[in-house]
This record gives structure tokens, C-alpha cells and sequence, in this order.
């Protein structure tokens, strides 16, 4: 009988030991969480197929915010629903459009203790849901980028701190960078969503933020989920446009993607953990299917191993609730 001379159960056999183990942690403060707030309601309107999740109004906005903060989330990421939509998408730039009043309150009411990123994209505000504008039944790229040079300067105006370009255009972080930068924002940093696909996992979003597209879909300007060379191109053009931190989009079904862009970039990583994710895991969670708090952990845990410095989540704020107490699941 010969006995194993390398014993790995040694380091899991006592709790305090498979904790000194440990090799990536969560802390509430990687945690983006992803806010809706919608003009011209007068209550908080919950989002069907995102459990748990509201398009906001400003005072409700305010109060979602103030209770992240209580449990360590402070960093937040801002969608605008406005009550009026365009061609151009003319709210999305607009002084007192619905995101830009939004910044300004919740920097009025919280100070430095929060991080404001701006979503910058066109979809919720045009009236044919896409991310640019048209010619014809194109996405027109460079048009789109005078317009996105507007909205970033419009929020960086409202308090944004960081601007956060997701239409995919091309070109868009060094138009945004030279706009901000024209007008003085040299401060304010840049998420690029540098690798984003064309995923089915944005279903839920797109109910949320009312921005499916009337028309066609987004493979004309979002990636196909086939390649992962073509978003390490991605992230190394946004960085040298100019981008601090780069992000991949969705998540779990892209944890190569997030480990490629990690390994070829220098700048910090940003993983979206998008509605789609959410959704399934509340919907399974909800049938007694899946134990959700241990499921929750396993999916952060494996976004963070992969490589993401800081995840975007839109369970941000019960997941830093329940940091505290995981010692009791691993
Ligand atoms: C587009 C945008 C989308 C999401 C964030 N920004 C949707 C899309 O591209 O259709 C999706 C986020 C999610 O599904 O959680 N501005």
C-alpha cells in the first residue's frame, strides 16, 4: 500500500485555514451597481423581468443609493429613461435630461462618497432604439461620435465622474477623451465597454430601459460572441485611445474573454454581470431551484478569478449585505 505524499485536503480540512487559503476575495467596494432612473413617474415602477430591480424616480433613486452606501457599495452606474425620445436622441445631451438631473442630485445629497459613472450610449433615448444614429437603416459611426462628444460633456457637466461609452462605435473613447478634455474635464476617467457583445443576456435591460431596437438587432456594431482575438483588439484600441479601465460584456459566458483582456491590458478590468445573469438566477432562486446566496458567491468569485479588478452587478447591493456572513458557505 503506497500513501499519497501530497495532501491538498490538509489546507481545506479547518475553516480558519481554508480562509488564510484563500485566493480571491470580494469586497463591497469592486461592486458597480447599476441604477434605472426614469422621468415622468411619480413612483418607483419594479422591472418584471428583473426581480427586485425599479426604474427609479429621483426620490426613490436617492434612497436605493443611500442604502448601498450603508453596506459598503459606493460606486453606481446611471441608465436614463426620458419621457421623450428622438431621431437623434436629443435627451441624452440635454441640461436638464433625466440622467444629468439625476447626477446632480445624487452628488448634491452624497458628496465624494459616491462614485457616479455615466452610461453613454443613444438607445434608450432614440425613438428607434438604436445606440447611433441612422442613414438609411445603418448605425452611421462617425455622426454618432459628435453626438457622444456632446452627451460626455453634458454629464461630466452634471458631476459625472466617469463616462461610460457602450454603443461600440468605433473610435468612440478618443472623440469622448478629446471632448472632455477640449472642455476641461481632464479629471474625469473613462469605463469603455470595450468588448461588448451581441448577447440575448441583455433581455431583461432592454425591458427596463425600454431601448430594444424597432428594427434589425446590434450585430452591426456589437461582437459577435464567437471571438475572443477580435475583443483583445478591442481593449488594446480603447486603451490607447485613451480609456482608464475596459470592460467585458456579459460575463459568465465570456470568463476567457475577461481573462484574455486581463492578461494583454495593463489598465484595471471591468466585467458586467449583465441582466440576463441576474434574471436567471432570481428566477431559479425563486422556484427553490438553486440555492441563491451560495450561487451568488460561486458567480462573483468566478468573474473576480477570471480576471475582473471590479464587476458590475445589479446584485451590488444584497450581495455587500451578505459579504459579512460568508464565512458560513465556504
Ligand atoms: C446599451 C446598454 C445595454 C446594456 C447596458 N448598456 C443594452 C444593449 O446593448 O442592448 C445591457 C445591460 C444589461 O443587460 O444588464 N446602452
Amino acid at each position: 500500500m503506497s500513501f499519497p505524499i501530497e495532501r491538498p485536503r490538509r489546507l481545506r480540512s479547518r475553516p480558519a485555514l481554508r480562509r488564510l487559503a484563500r485566493e480571491t476575495q470580494i469586497a463591497p467596494q469592486d461592486l458597480i451597481y447599476p441604477l434605472f432612473v426614469r422621468e415622468g413617474i411619480d413612483a418607483p415602477q419594479p422591472i418584471e423581468a428583473m426581480p427586485g430591480q425599479q426604474q427609479h424616480t429621483l426620490d426613490s433613486l436617492a434612497h436605493e443609493v443611500e442604502a448601498a452606501l450603508k453596506v459598503g457599495v459606493g460606486s453606481f452606474v446611471l441608465f436614463g429613461i426620458p419621457a421623450r425620445k428622438d431621431a437623434q436622441g436629443s435627451e441624452a445631451w440635454a441640461e436638464g435630461g433625466i440622467v444629468q438631473r439625476a447626477l446632480r442630485q445624487v452628488r448634491e445629497a452624497f458628496g465624494t462618497d459616491v462614485l457616479l459613472i455615466a452610461d453613454l450610449c443613444l438607445c434608450e433615448y432614440t425613438d428607434h432604439g438604436h445606440c447611433g444614429v441612422l442613414e438609411g437603416d445603418t448605425v452611421a459611426n462617425d455622426p454618432t461620435l459628435e453626438i457622444y462628444q456632446r452627451i460626455a460633456i453634458s454629464q461630466a457637466a452634471a458631476g459625472a465622474d466617469v463616462i461610460a461609452p457602450s454603443g461600440m462605435m468605433d473610435g468612440q473613447v478618443r472623440a469622448i477623451r478629446a471632448a472632455l478634455d477640449g472642455a476641461g474635464y481632464i479629471d474625469r476617467a473613462i469605463l469603455a465597454y470595450a468588448a461588448k457583445y451581441a448577447s440575448a443576456f441583455y433581455g431583461p435591460f432592454r425591458e427596463a430601459a425600454g431601448s430594444a431596437p424597432r428594427f434589425g438587432d446590434r450585430r452591426g456594431y456589437q461582437m459577435d460572441p464567437a471571438n475572443v482575438r477580435e475583443a483583445v483588439r478591442e481593449a488594446r484600441l480603447d486603451v490607447d485611445e485613451g480609456a482608464d479601465i475596459v470592460m467585458v460584456k456579459p460575463a459568465l459566458a465570456f470568463l476567457d474573454v475577461i481573462r484574455a483582456v486581463a492578461d494583454s491590458t495593463q489598465v484595471p478590468v471591468a466585467a458586467y454581470n449583465v441582466s440576463g445573469e441576474y434574471s436567471m438566477v432570481k428566477a431559479a432562486a425563486a422556484r427553490g431551484w438553486i440555492d441563491e446566496r451560495r450561487i451568488l458567491r460561486e458567480i462573483l468569485l468566478g468573474i473576480r478569478r477570471a480576471g475582473a479588478d471590479m464587476i458590475l452587478t445589479y446584485h451590488a447591493r444584497e450581495v455587500a449585505a451578505d459579504i459579512p456572513c460568508w464565512n458560513d458557505l465556504g
